[in-house]
């Protein structure tokens, strides 16, 4: 899928269930990998961020074995009982793989590098190896970025206060934290996705959350894990804003995950005035979920600031898309980490939904948009970027003729299916 066609919709109707969590499944990976015995994962997401960790765990010497695409066993030996890999590790595309590894890597007795593709090796990553350096770890970056080094060393337990909300430093730290002696704190400036604690308070580790203060205690070992990923709500978030936009739509969306930390879309679409109904609500493993009823709505514009930003980073692609279409003015502040992600976002998203005849201006921190405008047809290019890609299909969906998306085949880092599952509610995806 190099390029992917979209045409404006008719109606979207129907049900999707929606590929696993893509945060939880890197930490089942990793988690279960350190976990005494096997655990037992449902629900993972077979995408090129997670099969990246996983072909890194089984460098470091890690069994996993796949029951069809979605269901593993993860023979976990302990903290104790990784290999030294016998080559670089690749971590692909995947920020949270080289970010969470590094923390791992840091108290194990043996030497690893870790490296990727150009585009994360562009993104920054003094944010992981300062702190772990003051835990006594010793990281390597490339000025600031990877390939990394990481020399395995005894660790300290430290007391850490991160300049940026960020649940991957968060969670390379309490990972280091496993193999320190003493414990770990992380106090955040804003509520960063909790599922690395819940994960681990699962598994028995003696870890307590106090506000927006984690604090970790070395020592217990992991039991093993049995559980079943809930479906990703930043996957939900493109077709959620899709049956928002297209007239006379109503979907319903089976078993996303609703933890409160991820949930800012939706506490912002309400607020716009998007129709969306939250049922059936229960828990699986430590995480709540829930279905989501989402019917096409008229949108006003909002203004998006401060903790709500870090509840829905990863969704502000697919806001701007709904914000062209909202009466009134949608800004959006306090965003500037979009411009670390998988590319700049905040560039990205003005220079391509400009192309559609988006009023979107670029700011430090976000981005104002003017709306409603109509969108017209014409090729967008994705940068790279999965979220982008996707967004820019989504918009195309209302567009007035087809859009086309360059350099789609990215989609495939966090929603394999997507074209389909996306045909399957009735989009016009050629
Ligand atoms: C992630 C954390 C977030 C998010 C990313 C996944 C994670 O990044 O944007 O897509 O799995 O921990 P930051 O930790 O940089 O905020």
């Amino acid at each position: 899928m190099q390029r992917l066609t979209v045409h404006r919709s008719p109606p979207l109707r129907g049900q999707m269930r929606l590929p696993g969590d893509k945060s939880i499944s890197h930490r089942a990976l990793l988690l279960g990998a350190l976990a005494n015995g096997p655990s037992q994962i449902g629900g993972f997401l077979d995408s090129g961020d997670c099969l990246a960790t996983l072909a890194c765990l089984g460098a470091l010497g890690i069994r996993i074995e796949r029951h069809g695409r979605t269901t593993l066993t993860i023979h976990g030996q302990g903290l104790r009982r990784l290999q030294q890999p016998a080559a670089p590790l690749d971590c692909g595309r995947s920020g949270t793989t080289m970010r969470l590894l590094a923390g791992m890597l840091a108290g194990q007795p043996f030497t690893s590098s870790l490296t990727g593709d150009c585009q994360l090796l562009r993104r920054p990553m003094r944010r992981i190896a300062e702190p772990i350096r003051c835990m006594g770890g010793e990281i390597e970056t490339t000025d600031g970025h990877g390939p990394l080094t990481v020399r395995g060393r005894p660790l300290h337990g430290c007391e850490h206060c991160l300049p940026v909300a960020s649940a991957q430093v968060k969670s390379a730290l309490l990972l280091a934290g496993l193999y320190a002696d003493g414990p770990t704190t992380v106090h955040q400036p804003g509520p960063a996705r909790d599922h690395t604690e819940r994960m681990l308070a699962e598994m028995g580790a003696a870890i307590q959350t106090v506000g927006l203060s984690v604090t970790l205690w070395p020592g217990r070992a992991l039991s093993s894990l049995s559980t079943q990923v809930p479906g990703d709500i930043s996957a939900a978030a493109f077709p959620l804003v899709a049956a928002v936009l297209v007239p006379h739509s109503s979907i319903t969306l089976k078993g996303v995950g609703v933890n409160p930390t991820r949930t800012g879309l939706l506490d912002v679409l309400a607020a716009m005035g998007a129709n969306i109904s939250i049922d059936n609500q229960r828990t699986l493993g430590n995480e709540p979920l829930a279905d989501l009823t989402v019917r096409a709505s008229e949108l006003l514009g909002v203004e998006v600031r401060g903790e709500t930003v870090v509840r829905l980073i990863d969704e502000l692609p697919a806001l701007a898309v709904a914000a062209t279409q909202a009466r009134g003015t949608t800004v959006v502040r306090d965003a500037a980490e979009l411009r670390v992600k998988e590319t700049d976002r905040i560039a990205a998203l003005v220079a391509e939904l400009r192309k559609l005849g988006a009023c979107i201006d670029a700011l430090p921190d976000g981005f104002v948009v003017e709306g409603p405008t109509p969108l017209h047809g014409v090729s967008v290019d994705s940068w790279g970027d999965h979220r982008l890609a996707m967004a820019m299909s989504i918009a195309g969906l209302v567009a007035r003729h087809g859009v086309c998306v360059e350099n789609a085949q990215c989609i495939n880092d966090s929603f394999p299916g997507f074209v389909e599952a996306m045909r399957g509610i009735g989009a016009a995806y050629d």
